[in-house]
């Protein structure tokens, strides 16, 4: 019986490219929102020979991550979750974001921590953002309080985001919120570590996918700066989440890995108009 992979946001990008690669040795799980997207990718997965499914669900909604969770385990022994999942600053507006992207990881963690086993692991799909977004706005003194209280956590972050001019508000969002990401992840591999299960972070940089399509302006005008120049492509992301979920890196827990490039590495100062 094969091992359940389960990848949310594998309807489009970087999760369904995973799911193709993951979908070799593994019976694939995909969710979203919508159920549209996702029957068709589904159909995508069938005609390569993966044996995949669809489930719907809203990772900001920790009732439906729950009814995730409760179906994957009854699929099998789950061996990877890829929490793919996200919005971008084109995609919504601040508090939307920050619930899809900082809480939609703390309910996927908190429901999964629940039922895998010795051996698995967790990716959960942070941002290079992260590391380009000034950290002197990351409010990572509130972070501890997703700890304990979720729902306290996200009312004070959102009162630190509203700060802000309401221009930048779902930039400021998706940064704090891909920060945060990385921040819970690390904080979060003692506890997954007692059960034998590993997690981490990815930072990816510009990728090819609907949502870098969005944001194809700002990676056009990032890609000069990069070490290697082009924008990544989705089955080079895909391989490196196949490749940490593997028994071969069972050591690496704990841990972000950024995939941008060299983007970071070459000390662009985003805030610049003139970049
Ligand atoms: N592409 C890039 O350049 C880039 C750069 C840095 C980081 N990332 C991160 O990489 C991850 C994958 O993004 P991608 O580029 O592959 O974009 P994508 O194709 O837009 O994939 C994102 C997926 O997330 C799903 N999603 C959004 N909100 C959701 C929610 N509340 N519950 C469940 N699923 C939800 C979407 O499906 P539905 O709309 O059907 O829910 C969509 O399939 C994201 O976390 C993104 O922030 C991407």
């Amino acid at each position: 019986m094969k091992k359940v992979c389960v990848i949310t946001g594998g309807g489009s990008g970087m999760g369904l490219a995973t799911a193709k690669s993951m979908g070799k040795e593994h019976l694939i799980i995909i969710c979203g929102r919508s159920l549209k997207k996702l029957e068709s990718a589904v159909q995508e997965l069938v005609e390569e020979g993966i044996e995949a499914e669809a489930f719907a669900c809203d990772v900001a909604d920790t009732n439906s991550v729950e009814k995730l969770t409760c179906h994957a385990k009854g699929k099998g022994e789950i061996a990877a979750v890829i929490h793919a999942a996200g919005m971008s600053p084109h995609m919504g507006e601040a508090k939307q974001i920050m619930e899809v992207n900082a809480l939609g990881t703390i309910n996927v963690n908190n429901a999964f921590y629940k039922v895998m086993k010795e051996g698995s692991c967790i990716i959960d799909v942070s941002s290079m953002s992260a590391y380009l977004t000034p950290k002197v706005i990351m409010p990572v003194g509130l972070y501890k309080y997703s700890v304990k209280d979720p729902a306290l956590f996200m009312k004070k972050i959102m009162n630190r985001v509203n700060l802000f001019p309401k221009k930048v508000r779902a930039g400021v969002s998706y940064g704090i919120s891909k920060h945060f990401v990385i921040w819970f992840a690390k904080q979060d591999a003692a506890r997954f570590g007692q059960k034998g299960v590993r997690v981490l972070s990815v930072s990816p940089g510009n990728f090819e996918t609907p949502m870098g399509e969005l944001e194809k302006e700002e990676a056009d005008a990032y890609t000069k700066y990069c070490a290697i120049k082009r924008i990544g492509q989705v089955e080079e992301i895909a391989s490196l989440f196949e490749y940490c979920v593997s028994p071969n890196a069972g050591y690496l827990t704990g841990v972000d890995i950024l995939c941008d490039g060299g983007l970071v590495a070459s000390g662009v100062n985003p805030l610049k108009k003139s970049r």
